[in-house]
């Protein structure tokens, strides 16, 4: 062999190797917050039926790990928020927790990454700030002492770490995280060669702001929309590299310029509220298809500050799930229906032809609503459940079911669904603008006809 051959071999090797560690795959969250979801065993087969390569769970759900056992899916785990105070101080704790919450399934589980706790500085929890990167040192001492060398520890953080994201050389973590958490955890990070694990979704900041900001540069399909960075003379052409490199420039604000990103949740609701713009199947399956061409694409695409740099990702998530709380499009994050049925084609792998993808529906709702809307009882609502939700709602604000009290207006006909959609209404109208949601666990869903008869006149929210 050749002098020259043989380098070129060293270097696809070396290229190879690197490439393998910080692969461009792409991988799905499975939330499990649905009364309605296939078994286990069909989710992992749906999984890999997506050509996901990854997989990330919520918790060590011994259950779903036995399912994953001799799948080739890279999976990443989730050590509960509420353990990390006492695991920060008790190092018993946390081998006890890898001992029994990890080892069993190892090697027949390729587990890839342990990330303790979710988004822990978006809450307001104290003492778990300050527990986070202490539970970290303590969870990869357990890891190292038992021997899984290929494990690395990780915790993911929303957008909200920053202070400041825009332009995207402007990037900041706020003050009161800099110093005393982002800085220990960013050593640790680095010292470990782990990953900045990153929730980022470019649809909360689009949605906040419409008129500013551009569906298609938040979809990632603009073509003709571009801006500058006057910081850096970088040019973006979509909403992700933006919010990607604020958080490479706020790294690198403090001292860590060369730590990678692993963007660990990211997604597009296909579904939502009617007060909520843009959730639908054709922003959804437009957004995810888009991230999934540039992820993997080969060679890596990277970010305009970090141009050809793999990105490894999960997608959120595999199935809408119908009880997590907040607003509609929380149910609406998934690639599937809970029966398992796609909501629109897709491949992890990128490798489907466009060709394949059908004609999607329009979207309707890409400008907000404007009018009036309802809060009312859902047609599939438990009647049993009705009662004590609508003695919650009436047990909140001011007067706010007088007029279903006996000799009010909207008294009679004193049917419990029209009583109760009177007391959801009344309650949504109040505390929507301090966040009050329309939901009541499922019993309740927005509106735009008037629920109003007789003389009751039913309160609305006008938009
Ligand atoms: C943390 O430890 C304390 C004291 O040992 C215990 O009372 C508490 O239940 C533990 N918390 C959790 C969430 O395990
Ligand atoms: C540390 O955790 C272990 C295992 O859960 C427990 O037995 C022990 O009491 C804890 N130590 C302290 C000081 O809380
Ligand atoms: C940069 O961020 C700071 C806050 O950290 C903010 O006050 C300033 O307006 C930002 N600059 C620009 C150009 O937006
Ligand atoms: C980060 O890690 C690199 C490579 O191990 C090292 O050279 C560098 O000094 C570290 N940076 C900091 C700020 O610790
Ligand atoms: C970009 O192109 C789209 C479709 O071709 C067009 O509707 C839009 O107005 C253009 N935007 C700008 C900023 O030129
Ligand atoms: C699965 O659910 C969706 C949405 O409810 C429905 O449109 C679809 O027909 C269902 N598929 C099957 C195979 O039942
Ligand atoms: C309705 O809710 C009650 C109690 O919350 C439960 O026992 C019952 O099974 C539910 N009914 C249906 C049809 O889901
Ligand atoms: C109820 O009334 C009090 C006193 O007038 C007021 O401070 C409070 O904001 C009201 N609450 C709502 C939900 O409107």
């Amino acid at each position: 062999m050749g002098l020259l051959a043989l380098l070129l071999l060293c270097l696809s090797l070396l290229f190879s190797l690197s490439s393998g560690e910080i692969s461009q795959t792409l991988g799905v969250c499975y939330g499990t917050l649905g009364n309605n979801l296939q078994s286990l065993s069909k989710s992992v087969q749906l999984i890999k039926g997506l050509n996901a390569k990854r997989v990330k769970i919520y918790n060590a759900d011994p259950e779903i790990l036995e399912a994953l056992k001799g799948t080739n899916l890279q999976v990443s785990i989730m050590v509960p928020n509420e353990l990390l105070s006492n695991i920060s101080k008790n190092q018993t704790l946390a081998d006890v927790w890898v001992r029994s919450n990890v080892a069993p399934f190892i090697p027949a589980v390729k587990i890839q990454y342990l990330l303790v706790g979710n988004e822990i500085l978006s809450s307001s929890d104290e003492v778990t700030h300050i527990s986070l990167v202490p539970a970290m040192h303590r969870i990869r001492a357990s890891v190292k002492a038992m021997g899984f060398k290929k494990i690395k520890i990780g915790t993911p953080l929303s957008m909200d770490v920053l202070e400041s994201s825009f332009p995207p050389s402007n990037g900041t973590f706020r003050a009161e995280f800099s110093g005393r958490i982002m800085k220990p955890l960013l050593q640790f990070l680095n010292r470990t060669k782990s990953f900045f694990f990153l929730d980022v979704y470019t649809f909360f900041p689009w949605a906040s702001d419409p008129v500013n900001i551009k569906l298609e540069y938040a979809l990632m399909s603009a073509t003709n929309i571009t801006y500058i960075d006057p910081g850096t003379g970088l040019t973006y052409t979509n909403l992700l590299d933006q919010m990607l490199d604020a958080v490479v420039y706020a790294m690198k604000r403090v001292g860590f310029p060369d730590i990678r990103l692993f963007i660990a949740e990211t997604g597009w609701p296909n579904g939502g509220d009617i007060d909520q713009i843009g959730a639908n199947i054709y922003n959804s399956a437009t957004f995810n298809r888009n991230i999934i061409k540039k992820l993997t694409a080969k060679p890596a695409v990277g970010t305009p500050a970090r141009p050809g740099i793999a990105l490894p990702a999960n997608i959120f998530a595999l199935y809408n799930e119908n009880k997590k709380t907040g607003p509609g499009t929380e149910r609406h994050f998934g690639l599937l229906y809970p029966n398992g049925s796609n909501i629109y084609p897709i491949d992890l792998s990128g490798k489907m032809p466009e060709s394949e993808y059908q004609l999607l529906p329009m979207p309707t709702n890409n400008e907000p609503y404007k009018g009036k809307i309802w809060c009312v009882v859902a047609e599939d609502a438990n009647r049993t459940d009705l009662g004590s939700a609508l003695g919650y709602a009436c047990g909140q604000g001011n007067g706010t079911c007088d007029p279903i009290r006996p000799g009010g207006k909207c008294y009679r006909p004193n049917s419990l669904v029209r009583l109760a959609s009177y007391a959801f209404s009344s309650y949504w109208a109040q505390f929507r603008k301090v966040g009050g949601t329309c939901y009541f666990n499922g019993l309740a869903v927005q509106t735009t006809k008037d629920p109003s008869y007789g003389s009751c006149k039913v309160p609305s929210i006008t938009l």
